[in-house]
């Protein structure tokens, strides 16, 4: 497990800063003005500060980047790090400057020295976010001490550590399940993690095979039947709000996909670890609502299933009823997603007739084709919940580019001896497996479904993340929980 460094936030003491341990990190606007901390820090390094600010290099420094200068004179502190950011900055370029204060920091303690910057919030969460690794399988693991990352500032009562710890732990849970391997993020063991979230206040139920299968959820067990590993469903309701009804997430997660018999090529085979990214994040988002009690009612449901070649596994041209009660003809079991989320959204459906349903899935290489690794795919029947979400993702800098739905897509999906097939053409491949989804939908559950194949987890750093999996969804759909908390609608 990946614990987020500890952020602490203290009041501002211009004495402490000589002999704190580590490394000082100050922000500096671009006018290059110093403020109290900056002064101090300036005439205790015997005005290097100030050289660097009137060197050519701070004016050439992006804003939200950071210069190191290692070992200063004055300072028990090994190094400063210089942060150009101004007063006023928004939210991405805070939390970049935090990035920038995060990447740096090295399993060493940090004070940060953030002067009267408005979204001292978000440098917080940038410089969390950043100092991610996921380290659990190197025997040389880092040390197991999780470095402190202090802010002093004049009005500590202005940073709520509490709540930018509980987006961290959700977005480093999220990014831990995406990290490990199938052979130890077993579905049995994806389950366990999972009802850990008790201790938090969260209700787990985990439904094992004999349920799902007393369910109807034939379409989701068709995927798992060919592994040795149990498929499950992990059910967590999260009661924070009134008596309104929830909001469901609901997630793939397949611990790995092989393809199955429709058997994937061998190169890049690896990476499909991450086709529970999907369930991960929603297991993310879990995890922050309880730890920050908001106060919204929402419930997360994941499938959890291995897709194997196997002599019981599903073959292609196989009919299976689903627990709606359509039956599909499985043309190709590499389009096995859409199979357990079915299910899956249905018995959410059924249950708990949520006021707004949203899916996430690694479902298709297709949303890679198209939108790269910068947006995930947004599809809807509801123009207002889809802009709300858009919104909280604009907002958090999370790409999210709405495609579109139709007819003459859902017309692909047509079969000869069932009520659908499972896949269409190569053409618009990411929007007929939406219109699979939305087969199972119910008239007047508005509904979003992200294609997060492209996102999740990506070969390059980004602002907030190291290379490999991001988290991507867990800031956005925290935001719009309480966006839609605060309309009173969830
Ligand atoms: N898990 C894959 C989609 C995927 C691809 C996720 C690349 C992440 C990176 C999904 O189950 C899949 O195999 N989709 C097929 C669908 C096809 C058979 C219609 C695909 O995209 O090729
Ligand atoms: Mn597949
Ligand atoms: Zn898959």
């Amino acid at each position: 497990m990946t614990t987020p460094a500890t952020l602490l936030v203290t009041q501002l003491d211009l004495d402490a800063i000589a002999t704190f341990d580590g490394r000082v990190a100050v922000i500096v606007s671009n006018d290059g003005k110093l403020n109290a901390p900056a002064q101090r820090l300036n005439k205790l390094t015997k005005g290097a500060v100030k050289r660097f600010i009137e060197s050519e290099a701070f004016g050439a420094l992006s804003e939200g980047s950071a210069q190191e200068l290692a070992f200063p004179v004055g300072l028990k502190a090994e190094s400063v790090l210089i942060v150009k950011l101004q007063r006023t900055a928004h939210t991405q370029l805070a939390r970049k400057a935090g990035a920038a204060i995060g990447g740096a920091l090295n399993k060493k303690d940090v004070l940060v020295l953030s002067g009267s910057v408005k979204r001292a919030s978000d440098v917080a969460l940038g410089a969390l976010l950043k100092a991610y690794a996921f380290t659990d399988h190197k025997s040389e693991g880092p040390a197991v001490d999780v470095p402190t990352v202090t802010f002093a500032v004049t009005k500590p009562e202005e940073i709520d550590a509490e709540a930018v710890t509980a987006l961290a732990e959700g977005v480093f849970f999220t990014r831990d399940l995406v990290s490990e391997p199938a052979n130890v993020l077993t579905t049995t063991e994806f389950a366990n993690r999972l009802k850990d979230l008790e201790a938090l206040g969260v209700d787990v139920e985990v439904l094992e095979e004999a349920d799902l299968e007393a369910l109807g959820m034939r379409t989701l067990l068709a995927v798992g039947q060919g592994s040795r590993s149990p498929s499950k469903v992990v059910v967590m309701q999260w009661k924070g709000g009134q008596d309104e009804s929830p909001l469901a997430l609901v997630g793939k997660g397949v611990v790995f996909d092989t393809g199955g018999i429709s058997i994937k090529p061998a190169g890049g085979m690896e990476d499909m670890t991450m086709d529970m990214g999907g369930a991960g994040v929603v297991s993310g988002v879990m995890k922050s609502l309880a730890l920050r009690k908001a106060p919204a009612n929402v419930v997360g449901l994941v499938g959890i299933v291995e897709n194997m070649p196997d002599g019981n596994a599903t073959r292609p041209g196989d009919v299976i009823k689903s627990m709606k009660g359509d039956t599909v003809e499985i043309i190709n079991t590499d389009a096995e997603g859409r199979m357990v989320l079915c299910d899956v959204m249905w018995y959410t459906q059924e249950r708990f007739a949520p006021s707004g349903m949203i899916d996430l899935a690694t479902l298709t290489g297709a949303i890679i084709v198209g939108l790269g690794h910068e947006n995930a795919g947004v599809f809807s029947n509801n123009d207002a919940f889809c802009n709300a979400f858009l919104k909280s993702a604009a907002t958090e800098s999370e790409g999210a580019w709405r495609m579109p739905l139709g007819q003459a897509y859902d017309d692909q999906l047509k079969s000869h001896i069932a009520d659908m097939k499972n896949v269409g053409t190569r053409a618009g491949g990411s929007i007929t497996a939406a219109q699979y989804l939305q087969r199972f939908v119910k008239e007047g559950t508005p509904w979003i479904h992200l294609d997060i194949a492209g996102v999740a987890s990506v070969k390059a750093p980004t602002d907030l993340a190291p290379k490999g999996a991001t988290g991507w969804g867990v800031l956005a759909l925290n935001r719009l929980i309480d966006d839609l908390a605060a309309a009173g609608e969830a």
